[in-house]
């Protein structure tokens, strides 16, 4: 049996297979990282809080929190090679603590399903307006006509639910197939063809004469109007965007082969991550502006902002749909990773298929998905603590479940499992090694739980 000591003799197989390279891995973990996070959601909500200073935030979320969380939940899940919820335990015992850890792989697979409820959603969005661009609707569209075509189609609780019930269709659909096959060749293609695309979109915004007002509210930081709200967006955002925080990473570290480092997977996948968000913002945001059109609009903006770019421009049509369809690829190989650890855990302890474990998860979670359908429509006016149904799914999971769920996994990492063990994970005691340390024992618990107490307010301001 393993003791605490036994850390160098773990040689644990998994049971899903594994990546059958250290770049499908990267690809995978890019892939469930780059999503609606990334070109969606991280506009609109720079956009509701004042632009550059939660931009920097945003970033130094990333790197100080960010880094060291995703390195953690890869050694834990390489180490354990199960499931989430039963890695924990494993490795809670194994490190002399307790099984009750397991209930860290709990939370994450329940924030799986809350987000993968909306994201859903909003994936068939980007599916529906793949047809409506291949349609020519958006050609010589005037800002209303645009923002009215957005309102129209989310006003209709029949068309967003044919949109997320296909979604959540083709989400199930890889599922079943087994992660290696279609995951891997999807984003070989996607991530590359994406970043192309919104490079030639970024000439189109730098020509659209307002780049300069696009820069100025990314990058020039106002402190004053930064609240502790707004840190914890950022800081919610971090965890969103790199799929961190609930398991996701975890269980794709389950089939990481022993040799690949993973301070350089991190740092590959954060720097993509990360650079796609900053186009993006670079992309819309002189959009916003070339059409006086409000930053802080919410989740429709990149709806608006993009069709109404696209159609002015000679070849629109053509752009636009090449556009959604790689957004919509994004947004699928990002539910992959959601859904991953639940059907893991299904097929390790209910003991069926992955495709059974597929279609009842995706089942739940398409059901969950109607809270976020009426939210823009029957029940939009239905309105509670931070607005719909949907806002509070948001900020629960984003902003409470995500960060909570990741101090818990850094705490894990650096303070019950043994130097032993997550030095050998991490290839050795050295100068990286150290830095990751110091950031997952102190730096990160201590950051987020501060930013957390601020935010609801028990450390009062010092005026
Ligand atoms: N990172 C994904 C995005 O930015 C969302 C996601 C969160 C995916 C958590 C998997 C796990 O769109």
């Amino acid at each position: 049996m393993l003791t605490p000591e036994s850390g160098t003799d773990v040689k644990r197989t998994s049971l899903h297979g594994n990546w059958s390279s250290r770049m499908a891995f990267i690809l995978a973990v890019t892939g469930s990282a780059v999503g609606l996070g990334n070109i969606w959601k991280f506009p609109y909500i720079a956009g509701q809080n004042g632009g550059g200073a939660f931009v920097l935030v945003y970033l130094l979320c990333v790197i100080l929190i960010g880094m060291p969380v995703m390195m953690s939940e890869i050694l834990i899940g390489r180490r354990g090679r199960r499931n989430p919820v039963a890695t924990m335990a494993l490795l809670g015992e194994e490190e002399g603590a307790s099984k009750n850890w397991k209930w860290v792989g709990a939370i994450g697979v329940l924030a799986g399903f809350f987000i993968l409820s909306y994201y859903s959603v909003i994936g068939g969005w980007t599916l529906t307006y793949v047809f409506k661009s291949a349609m020519g609707s958006f050609n010589g569209a005037s800002p209303s006509e645009v923002e009215l075509a957005f309102s129209t189609f989310t006003g209709s609780a029949w068309k967003l639910t044919l949109s997320h019930t296909i979604f959540m269709g083709l989400t199930v659909f890889v599922v079943a197939r087994g992660v290696e096959r279609g995951l891997e060749k999807a984003v070989r293609f996607m991530v590359p063809a994406l970043l192309l695309l919104m490079l030639a979109l970024l000439g189109y915004a730098i020509s659209s004469g307002h780049f300069g007002a696009g820069l100025d509210f990314m990058f020039s930081a106002d402190f004053g109007a930064l609240d502790w709200d707004s840190v914890l967006a950022a800081l919610g955002q971090a965890f969103f965007t790199l799929s961190i925080g609930m398991g996701a990473v975890m269980a794709y570290g389950a089939y990481l082969p022993e040799e690949t480092s993973i301070t350089g997977a991190s740092a590959a996948v954060v720097a993509a991550d990360t650079g796609i968000a900053i186009l993006a913002g670079l992309v819309i945001f002189p959009l916003v502006f070339a059409n006086n059109l409000n930053p802080a609009d919410g989740p429709g903006l990149v709806f608006i902002t993009l069709p109404l770019a696209f159609g002015q421009m000679t070849g629109g049509t053509f752009f636009a749909t090449i556009f959604f369809v790689l957004l919509t690829f994004a947004a699928w190989t990002s539910a992959l990773g959601l859904v991953e650890p639940a059907v893991a855990f299904c097929v390790e302890h209910l003991k069926r298929s992955r495709a059974q474990a597929a279609v009842l998860v995706g089942g739940l979670i398409w059901l969950m998905g109607f809270a976020t359908v009426f939210s823009f429509n029957l029940l939009a006016d239905f309105k509670f603590y931070k607005g719909t149904l949907f806002d509070n799914l948001d900020h629960l999971t984003s902003n409470v479940m995500l960060p909570l769920g990741g101090v818990l996994i850094v705490v894990f990492a650096a303070w019950v499992m043994c130097r032993n063990s997550t030095a050998e994970e991490l290839g050795g005691a050295g100068r990286l090694y150290k830095i990751w340390r110091f950031l997952a024992r102190y730096l990160a618990p201590v950051a987020i739980l501060f930013v957390f107490a601020k935010a609801i307010g028990v450390i009062p301001e010092l005026s």
